[in-house]
């Protein structure tokens, strides 16, 4: 299959080394979503944008070998992988979809979850209309989206916004704009695509450096990848001297240093 276009070619780039390179990071902050779903043993559960299977692994886990679980992935790299990891566990399946089009069957799923996912998708309320049709009534969905961010890793990201276009300003992953900003602005989301009950949980989710390589090599990984390539190539090598400048002005003394990020989880039910 070809590699797709735009921010999922980005994560088929990213799919070898993302969540693998010793920083704890999305796993811990899918638990926190699988928490909030509270799957129940024998449950339909969908993972959309499921990367490499951070919310798959406590979902099926919850869902147990009488439950299925489908992760749904628009980079075919990251599929590929996942499938693998997981073609042990026969409640667990893999396929390549597109969140906003998943060509699913209307009301076959009791939970769905995206960690990470609807702040990448340029009509989030229409994606969450579409994700409402695929649950049965009273079904629950369950987003992670990112709230206020450590000040210093701001200032970090701060050194790529010169280079960023302006969709990636907008929507950005640490939500600084639109309604990614606040509590109030998912919650909105999931109102208006036609959930109840809406809340919100969250989660203080630590991010640990070895040091300031370590870093560097941490947001090549994942999502920020895509900061770095808007960067031309002749300004990386500034860019990341910069970075490196400023983490080791964070560094513990042996070098090492984290940032805290807050985690907001937004939960509904179908009407
Ligand atoms: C930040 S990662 C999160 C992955 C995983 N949920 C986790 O928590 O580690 C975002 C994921 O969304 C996927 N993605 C982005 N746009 C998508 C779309 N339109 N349809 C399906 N997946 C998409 C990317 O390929 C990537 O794997």
């Amino acid at each position: 299959m070809a590699v797709p276009q735009g921010i999922a070619g980005v994560f088929d780039r990213a799919a070898d080394t993302y969540d693998e390179v010793g920083v704890p990071w999305f796993r811990p902050i899918a638990l926190g979503l699988a928490e909030e779903l509270a799957v129940a043993a024998g449950e339909r559960v969908l993972d959309i944008g499921c990367g490499r299977g951070a919310l798959l692994a406590p979902l099926a886990e919850a869902a147990g070998s009488t439950g299925y679980v489908l992760g749904i992935d628009l980079a075919p790299r990251m599929v590929r992988l996942t499938a693998e990891d997981f073609r042990d566990v026969p409640q667990v399946e893999v396929r390549v979809a597109d969140a906003v089009a998943p060509g699913l069957p209307a009301s076959s799923f009791d939970v769905v979850g995206a960690s990470l996912v609807l702040f990448f998708l340029p009509d989030p309320v229409g994606a969450v209309t579409a994700w409402a049709e695929l649950l049965v009534a009273g079904g629950r969905l369950g987003v992670a989206t990112f709230g206020p961010q450590d000040e210093r890793w701001r200032e970090v990201d701060a050194l790529f916004t010169p280079y960023l276009p302006a969709q990636l300003l907008d929507a950005r992953t640490s939500g600084q704009r639109g309604p990614f900003a606040s509590d109030e602005g998912v919650e909105g989301l999931l109102l208006d695509g036609g959930f109840f009950d809406v809340r919100t949980a969250h989660r203080d989710v630590e991010a640990v450096f070895r040091d300031a390589d370590h870093l560097v090599e941490f947001s090549w990984s994942h999502g920020q990848r895509v900061m770095w390539e808007a960067v031309p190539e002749t300004e990386r090598g500034g860019v990341r001297e910069r970075m490196v400048e400023l983490a080791r002005g964070y560094g513990d003394g042996a070098g090492g240093f984290s940032f805290t990020q807050r985690v907001r989880y937004t939960v509904g039910r179908r009407a």
